[in-house]
């Protein structure tokens, strides 16, 4: 097994971090997701992964989210060692998370799938759903984040792909995330769409309060818009570094070496 990594220098001061992990292993059987992965996300910070399919970025996410638990490693959260046991006790501590996969119910209203589990009901004894509330609040949200759409009683089936992903992210939001995860949220959209939630999460960091991690595939927009960029590569991070100190090149350059060592490898 490989040496175990301790969580990187990027920040010195620990107690003041959103997230830890350190030296996190996740075996599925006989595969090893992640074979000791250690991070730091700052307050307020947006760190950017990257790296091939089958790295474990998303194993990674699952076991920030509580999806997940990690085989071994410990996590902290906002300073205090946790052992994340659902993604309920994750949402708790205020993690909140924005699957590839979005959790929307698409035949729904947008501000049905803002309230979804979490509807508001009006006092009395009939605990009836408060539906003008429900839309006013969120109409409210999503103008607060500079979303806009016709309007709120829209099936989000007849939103764009970009839309429905800014929705997914006010929805995580609206309810009272700290820590942002997103996965790979601009997979399969054109460039036009990715602006748009790329503008979004900018807009959130600018707001303050809100620390995210982003899973992303493009190279350039993630220098754009992370602070710093993680490189996993089988289940291990193999480079890491403020988005200001690198480049789209130097990135190529590490992939491209692995790639080639790892042919040389295979040929023998
Ligand atoms: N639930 C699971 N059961 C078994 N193997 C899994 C499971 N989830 C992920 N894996 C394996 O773990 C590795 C990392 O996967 P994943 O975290 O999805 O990578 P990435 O998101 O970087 O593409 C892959 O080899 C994948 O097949
Ligand atoms: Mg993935």
């Amino acid at each position: 097994m490989a040496e175990p990594q301790t969580a990187p220098a990027a920040h010195a001061d620990h107690a003041n971090l959103a997230l830890r992990g350190d030296n996190l292993v996740k075996r599925f059987g006989a595969v090893t997701a992640l074979d000791g992965v250690s991070l730091t996300l700052g307050q307020g910070e947006i760190l950017g992964i990257l790296g091939d399919n089958g790295a474990g970025k998303s194993t990674l996410v699952k076991i920030l989210t509580g999806f997940h638990q990690q085989t071994s490693g410990t996590l902290h959260v906002h300073g205090a060692e946790t052992l994340l046991k659902s993604v309920d006790h994750a949402r708790s501590l205020g993690i909140e998370c924005v699957y590839q996969d979005l959790a929307l119910a698409n035949s729904l209203s947008i501000y049905h799938n803002m309230f979804l589990n979490r509807e508001i009901v009006r006092r009395g004894p009939f605990r009836l759903v408060d539906h003008k509330q429900m839309r006013e609040r969120a109409a409210q949200c999503l103008e607060d984040i500079g979303v806009h759409v016709p309007s709120v009683d829209l099936p989000v089936e007849r939103l764009s792909g970009g839309q429905r992903q800014a929705i997914a992210v006010a929805r995580a939001v609206h309810s009272n995330a700290k820590i942002l995860l997103l996965d790979e949220p601009l997979a399969a959209m054109g460039a036009r769409e990715a602006a748009l939630i790329i503008d979004l999460v900018m807009r959130l960091k600018e707001k303050g309060g809100l620390s995210i991690i982003m899973i992303m595939h493009n190279y350039a927009q993630t220098l754009d818009i992370a602070d710093r960029i993680m490189l996993m590569q089988r289940g291990r991070v193999t480079y890491e570094q403020k988005s200001a100190n690198t480049s789209v090149a130097e990135l190529m350059d590490i992939v491209r070496r692995e790639y080639r060592a790892m042919r040389a490898t295979t040929a023998q």
